[in-house]
């Protein structure tokens, strides 16, 4: 990215302010249009989920190509990942709840790849941490309810087995230079990071390298991400796989009104972990930042900024799924009809309800995800101790 940008987005490092347009030319993506929307909408039979319609996910690459495919009669498969160092917060569901819509309407598999090793490389965790966060974040993702039948786990540490062949395929043809550049490495850079990125992008393929077809790959993600897929990109063609579409979305913005709902050096109450008990979920919501004025006189009368605000951010992603409520709360609030304090002791209950709702289907699937991971195969002994001969 040129030095005169004001702001920088890798998978390993989001700083300054991010303008989401100026990243998307950056980065060469396309936007994510109404007419494509309106393609989308009329192929799933349904109705579009205000993660769409808000712009909050608002850039892609090829997702004209899946819907094709998938008019045509053909399948294609849907990818999300988690990258595990701790408790997971309401806003990492995003992208796979925007699977579980994908796979509901138009009826795909769904790949989520589990990398405990990413974060050990990138963040220099224990890896037994790592691993065992993997565990529990799998529970929160398995929790969104995906379709039994049609889901599989690639867990990095456990399927590596399976994905091993695949890997040194793709790691093959990337070279250093186009990881240092992409990624900003630097000579003290783990060198397990720097064969990571084969390892995520195994998935993009995987299914077509099983099948001995090609099968189109969907990818619901942080725009963040997007630079492991230019790669997985470039090499698709030459290993004989499609190239992965991809749906890009903004980052979550935090409760203190930071850039993206991260804790990474940052302060805990700036994200809303799904294992948070009631009286922290209410003490941080109580204590978030908005866009509300000094007094409320003053918002009586000039209203109040939903752009800025954390909390409007949270209805408009997930706690007024119903477009008129969505519409009125934004409206009271830049009128200055609705103040910050009722803003959030409306939105509180319906984030009580989410956790435990949540924390319900998480003990639901617990029985279930340990089948769902891809193990590794035990394949031929080809040498060692008990090897006939
Ligand atoms: N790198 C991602 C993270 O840090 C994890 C991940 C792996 C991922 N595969 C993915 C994210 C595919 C989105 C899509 O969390």
């Amino acid at each position: 990215m040129p030095p005169e940008e004001s702001f920088r987005v890798t998978p390993y490092e989001v700083r300054g302010r991010i303008d989401y347009e100026r990243l998307r030319e950056l980065f060469g993506t396309q936007s994510l249009t109404p007419e494509l929307l309106e393609r989308l909408g009329q192929l799933a039979h349904a109705p579009l989920p205000p993660l769409l319609t808000r712009g909050i996910y608002y850039s892609h690459r090829d997702l004209g190509a899946i819907l094709d495919a998938h008019a045509r009669g053909e399948p294609f498969f849907l990818y999300s990942g988690r990258g595990p160092s701790g408790p997971l917060h309401t806003s990492h569901l995003m992208h796979f709840e925007l699977c579980r819509w994908f796979q509901k309407h138009l009826g795909a598999e769904m790949y989520i790849q589990i990398t405990d090793d990413e974060k050990s490389w990138a963040r220099g965790l224990p890896r037994e941490e790592t691993t065992r966060w993997g565990y529990e974040n799998l529970l929160d993702i398995l929790a969104v309810g995906f379709d039994r039948a049609r889901t599989h786990v690639i867990f990095d540490t456990r399927s590596i087995g399976a994905i091993y062949p695949l890997a040194v395929d793709v790691a093959r043809r990337i070279n250093f230079s186009n990881v240092k550049a992409v990624f900003g490495f630097k000579p003290s850079t783990s060198i397990g990071l720097i064969f990571y990125t084969a390892l995520q992008s195994v998935p993009c393929f995987y299914p077509s390298w099983i099948a001995h077809r090609p099968v189109l790959c969907l990818i619901p993600c942080g725009i963040d991400q997007d630079p492991h897929f230019r790669l997985t990109r470039d090499i698709a063609e030459g290993l004989g796989f499609p190239k992965p579409s991809l749906v890009h979305s903004q980052m979550a913005p935090g409760l203190q009104g930071d850039r993206a709902m991260s804790t990474t050096g940052g302060p805990e109450e700036n994200a809303l972990y799904l294992s948070d008990p009631p009286p922290v979920v209410e003490r941080k919501i109580r204590n978030a930042f908005t866009g509300g004025r000094a007094t409320i006189e003053e918002q009586r009368r000039l209203g109040a900024n939903p752009d800025i605000c954390s909390i409007w951010a949270l209805w408009r992603t997930k706690f007024a799924p119903d477009d008129r409520e969505f519409a009125q709360i934004t409206q009271d609030c830049r009128s200055g009809a609705l103040l910050c304090g009722d803003c959030k002791a409306n939105l509180l209950p319906r984030v009580q309800g989410f956790l435990k709702d949540h924390a319900r289907e998480r003990e639901k699937v617990r029985s279930w995800a340990e089948s769902t991971i891809l193990e590794s195969p035990p394949g031929p002994r080809t040498s060692g101790t008990g090897t006939p001969g």
